[in-house]
């Protein structure tokens, strides 16, 4: 799937399932050394976005965030995804807490509540925004910067 059929797209899904699966689906055009930053409220849908992405590389531990980890490793055939929640944190710095391991690495870094994150405002990225419309509908903006 070519990477660009998900730039600058806006979606509407109607469950969490629908979000998994977007999720799922997205997953096809991520790459090596690809970073993904989420952005959206607690409860918005980013950890079940990225339990679609988790899936589609065969990763069936990856349940939810556990909130006291910052940083999950989770190994697929030939890659890592990095899971960095950063909810606990206030401004971080990606060279703190050697950060910069995860996000400058070869793995794919997704990364929630990345709005705290400072220093990596160049970095070629997917930014992913999920907005609450109501109970189980989600507006997921998707972009390349
Ligand atoms: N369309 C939808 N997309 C995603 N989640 C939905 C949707 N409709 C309902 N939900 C529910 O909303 C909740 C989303 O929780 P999730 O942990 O993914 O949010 P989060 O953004 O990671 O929150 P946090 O900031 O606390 O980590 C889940 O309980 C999920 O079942
Ligand atoms: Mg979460």
């Amino acid at each position: 799937m070519a990477t660009n059929i998900f730039e600058n797209k806006k979606f509407l899904t109607d469950s969490a399932e629908q979000t998994k699966k977007l999720g799922k689906d997205f997953a096809s055009v991520l790459k090596k050394g690809d970073v993904v930053f989420f952005n959206g409220d607690l409860g918005a849908g980013k950890t079940t976005f990225i339990q679609g992405i988790m899936s589609k590389f065969g990763i069936k531990k990856f349940v939810r965030s556990a909130s006291f980890m910052l940083v999950s490793e989770f190994a697929a055939k030939d890659i890592s995804l990095y899971h960095i929640d950063l909810y606990r944190l206030g401004k971080t710095d990606v060279y703190d807490l050697g950060l910069d391991e995860y996000l400058f690495g070869k793995g794919i870094a997704l990364v929630e509540w990345s709005e705290r994150l400072t220093g990596c405002k160049d970095q070629k990225r997917w930014e992913i925004d999920i907005e609450y419309k109501d109970e189980n509908k989600r507006n997921i903006i998707i972009k390349r910067i």
